[in-house]
């Protein structure tokens, strides 16, 4: 799939950020393995520390959505506040849990790719469980 059409989805979906407090909107879409595309926006809270990020919510409807597809092959970040907006360190560990392979970003220059690795690099993750 175009990364344009999976970046696209994570701008569609900053708009709708519940962002009162921070006033940083940030949209997040997650592509499947299965090449199915799930979107989320940061939802905030009158109790900060509440806030949920953009990435986690588009990771947690995915996991609802189907639970034979839920390998990430790539998630797109956007926010209209920030250019790039990367995602902060607990939605990496987030998305590594279901296997993320790269991070898509705005640059001045256009939608960017980052190996997963190297936004998280020497991770822990289900297969060390054992
Ligand atoms: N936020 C996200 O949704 N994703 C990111 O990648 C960075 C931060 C949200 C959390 C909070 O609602 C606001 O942005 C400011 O931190």
């Amino acid at each position: 799939m175009d990364p344009e059409t999976v970046m696209d989805a994570a701008r569609e979906a900053s708009e709708r950020a519940y962002a009162p407090y921070s006033k940083f909107r940030v949209g997040a879409a997650i592509l499947t393995e299965g090449g199915v595309i799930h979107a989320g926006c940061n939802v905030e809270n009158a109790s900060y520390g509440l806030a949920i990020c953009a990435e986690r919510n588009a990771a947690t409807t995915m996991a609802l959505a189907n639970p034979e597809d839920r390998a990430i092959r790539l998630v797109a970040v956007f926010s209209p506040d920030a250019a790039p907006c990367f995602p902060c360190g607990a939605c990496r560990q987030v998305l590594r849990e279901f296997g993320c392979k790269e991070v898509l970003v705005e640059e001045a220059s256009g939608v960017r790719s980052y190996p997963f690795e190297e936004i998280l690099p020497h991770s822990f993750g289900p297969e060390d469980l054992g």
